[in-house]
Formats: structure tokens, sequence, C-alpha cells
């Protein structure tokens, strides 16, 4: 979890490079998809990468022109990382790292902890042995790529596909509910500076229950203060999977929770230009949607490299899906927000006069209600607008001056002179597991 001070540190730096960089989009569009989504409010625009791949110079050649943010694609999985327990194996990922973080290419951490991809001995674990060997994991791989790796996919594909909105069953899920959560915790633990995203795949269409239940635990992580800050759709829309005309009303729900959006895996069968212009265009209508990865470089680096599915073909040309790319990144207005780390804006800038920041800390649980406590930062004089999920309801308020929007469900706390905390019970009313969210915070 990326702290606001954290990000002061390379601020010279990147101002002259904004600076550069803004006059040259004046004089002509980008002509490389990394330059690019820069010039669209500092987004990145990746590619997963194989180890065994970086002597392919056709393919280093199209890498190292094209793309500023790299994902390995197997060398950062447990098997790879973890081949025997408590024996760490980091040579192709540390490759890798060395490799992108010399030209200036961001990482994404690909990732800690997944049902997939385990290592025998792991696969044979279970209960607390398990959860304390997938948590040391996480800390030791975590530690060791300390201020490397922009962003982690902490935990992959926890949830089951179809209408159940459950999670996926495995070794993992069976320690015990809370394993998410103790993997994020346990990460930011070990690497405080790192973005800690939760990734999946079939999370793209709006309707679907899994999309949903992802977003259902993202909106209690952030009311429960479980460091999250990003969400990543996989997006392959490859092996039977399409493009959802609802794909941004996606984006736009998990980012108004108020983490990041990642397009992680994206890949998609036949590479129509017309889809892959839609998944850009509706990135780039969403200001905190800062990343988007292709699964690969080449259609021969596919892993499903019978769809044809990326931006070159096998002989590293490229297809008219990357000009459709190109185009619609370079035809992209919006700006994005230059405040979210690790953007490449201004981070000296002070926060907009009139922001606050309010963090929540939950209190005490009983059968049918539970306590809330909201603490202010930046501000004296300031309105929290927090709202509860139907059919939830606010039985009592302290330490502020509430009032409450039409639906009943919205509540505009007001400082009253007494600090810079206040209080509220929620009736349950039935729905045991939703919790509060805070809207905005505005300082008068
Ligand atoms: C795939 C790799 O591309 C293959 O090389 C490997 O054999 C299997 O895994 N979701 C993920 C990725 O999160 O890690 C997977 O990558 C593709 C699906």
């Amino acid at each position: 979890m990326r702290l606001r001070t954290a990000v002061v540190v390379s601020t010279v730096g990147l101002l002259a490079a904004a600076g550069t960089l803004v006059f040259a989009s004046n004089a002509s569009a980008a002509t490389t998809l990394g330059a690019s989504a820069a010039e669209r409010g500092g987004r990145y625009f990746g590619t997963a990468v194989a180890a065994s791949r970086l002597n392919d110079s056709a393919y280093t050649t199209i890498l190292n022109r094209e793309f500023n943010q790299v994902t390995p694609e197997n060398e950062m999985k447990i098997d790879a990382t973890e081949p025997q327990q408590g024996q760490f194996s980091y040579g192709n990922a540390d490759r890798i790292v060395q490799y992108a973080t010399s030209r200036g290419m961001k990482v994404r951490g690909h990732t800690l902890a997944w049902h997939s991809q385990q290592p025998g001995w792991m696969q044979n674990m279970s209960g607390s042995a398990l959860r304390q060997a997938i948590l040391n994991h996480v800390t030791q791989v975590a530690t060791h790529f300390r201020g490397q790796v922009t962003w982690w996919d902490v935990v992959n594909e926890a949830y089951a596909d179809g209408s159940s909105g459950a999670r996926r069953d495995s070794n993992l899920q069976r320690t015990g509910n809370d394993w998410i959560e103790a993997a994020f915790r346990a990460a930011d633990a070990a690497d405080p500076n790192a973005l800690l995203c939760y990734n999946d795949y079939n999370i793209d269409n709006w309707n679907d229950a899994k999309t949903q239940a992802v977003y259902r635990m993202v909106q209690d992580f952030k009311s429960r203060g479980v460091p999250i800050d990003c969400v990543g759709l996989q997006s392959h829309f490859t092996g039977g999977s399409n493009y959802p005309s609802n794909y941004r009303t996606t984006l736009s729900s998990f980012a108004a929770l108020g983490v990041d959006v990642h397009i992680t895996e994206l890949d998609i069968r036949n590479a129509p230009t017309s889809a892959y212009s839609n998944v850009v265009n509706d990135c780039l209508a969403v200001s905190r949607c800062r990343v988007i990865t292709v699964w690969g470089i080449r259609d021969s680096d596919s892993w499903r490299s019978s769809e044809s599915p990326l931006l070159f073909d096998g002989s590293g040309n490229k297809k008219a899906a990357y000009n459709a790319v190109l185009t619609a990144l370079n035809n992209g207005s919006d700006p994005g927000n230059p405040t979210t780390p690790p953007s490449t804006g201004n981070p000296t800038t002070p926060p907009p006069s009139g922001s606050c920041t309010a963090s929540v800390t939950p209190g005490t649980v009983w059968g049918d209600r539970y306590n809330t406590s909201v603490t202010v930062n930046g501000a004296s004089n300031w309105s929290v607008v927090v709202a509860i999920t139907s059919p939830q309801r606010i039985s009592a308020t302290w330490s502020g001056s509430p009032s409450w929007d039409s639906s009943g469900y919205v509540m505009t706390m007001r400082s009253n002179g007494s600090g810079n905390t206040f209080g509220f019970t929620t009736m349950m009313n039935g729905n045991s597991s939703a919790r509060p969210q805070i809207r905005s915070c505005t300082a008068s």
C-alpha cells in the first residue's frame, strides 16, 4: 500500500520528464504504445514477458520500443519462486526485473498467492501449516522484490465462475475465508510502498455474479481498512469469453470504491480492432484505470497462440489491432488523475484546497448492529459523506452533526467542534456483511 509521503521522493526528475513530454505531444502524436499511454495522465501500457525470450532480439526490439511496463508471465509464480519449501529461487524473475527496471519500465509482480501453479509440496498441504506456508511465501517474496515491484497481484483468481458468487474451492480457501485479507496484510507489512492488487478473470461483465462478488469483497476490504489499492481485470477475451458492452461500467464501479483498476492480461480472439479500441477507450474514460497489459507480444508468444489474440504477428509485424490501439490511445483526451500514485504527475502539488481524507476504523459488532468510527485528516471544519447499503440503517451517531439525503442511506456528517473523529451505529436488518463506504471528505 503506497503512502502519499513515499511518492514525493522522485519528484524533480519526473517533473522535467513530464514537461518535455507535454511539448512533444503537442508537436506530433506518440508512435509507441508506452509513450502514448504515458501521455494519457501517466498511464502504463505493458506486456507479459517470458525470461526465456529475452535473448530473442526480434522480441526484445518490440519490447524495448513499445512497452513501459512488464509482468513476468510465469517467473514469479509460487512454483517458480519457492520450488522446495523454504528454498527460494529468483533467477528468472530477477532477470526480468533487472531487464525492465534498467530500461525504466515498471514491474507488476504476478502472483503471490494462487490456487494454481503451486509447487508439489504446497499442493499437499492444508490447514494451519498451509496458512503459515503461504503467508511466509508472501512475506519472503514481497521482501525480496521490495522497491522493484510497483504493483503486486497479491491474490489471483480466488472466486468461482458461474452464478454462485462464491469463493473458488481450493486448498488456500479451505484454510479459512480470511486467507485473502491475511495475504494482503502480509504483503503490506513486507513492502509498504507496493500497490496491492486483487486479480481475476471473468470479472469484466458488470452483471456477472463473479464480478459482483469481487466488488463486494473490495468494498468490504476498503470499509474495514484491509490494505488493497487496485483490482486487476485479466480480460482474456479468448477461450470463449467476449468483451462485454458494460465493461466501462465495471471499470468505473470498481474505481468508485477507491481503488485503481488495471487491465492485466488482455488478449482477444482473432484480435478484432473494434474490441481492442473499445477496451482502450473504456480505460481512458476512467481516470483510475492506470495500466493496460497485453498477455504477450507476438501471437507466437501467446498462451493461446491458436487464437492469434495479440497486437503483433508471429514475425513481429504490427497487426491492424496494434494500429487501432495506438490510435485510440493517441485520441484519448483524459489526462488521468495525476495525484494517484504512481503516476508521473507532480506529486508535490498540495492537495486541492477543500480536500481532506477520512479513514474508517471498524468498531464493536453485535448480533444485530455494529459501530464504526471515522477519523478525518487535513481539516478541522469538515464534512464527510458516508453511504450504507440497504436494508442497513444508521440508528445512532456521535461527535458530529448528521444530515441525510432523501434515500436515508447517505449521511453527510459535519464537524461540530468536538474533534476529528465521529462515529455511528448501523442496524444490519438482515445484511450482516455490508459495511459503510466513505464517498467524500470536504474541508470548509
Ligand atoms: C498462463 C501463462 O501464460 C502460461 O504460460 C502458463 O502455462 C499458464 O499460465 N491467468 C493468469 C496467468 O493469471 O498467470 C495465466 O498465465 C493465464 C491465466
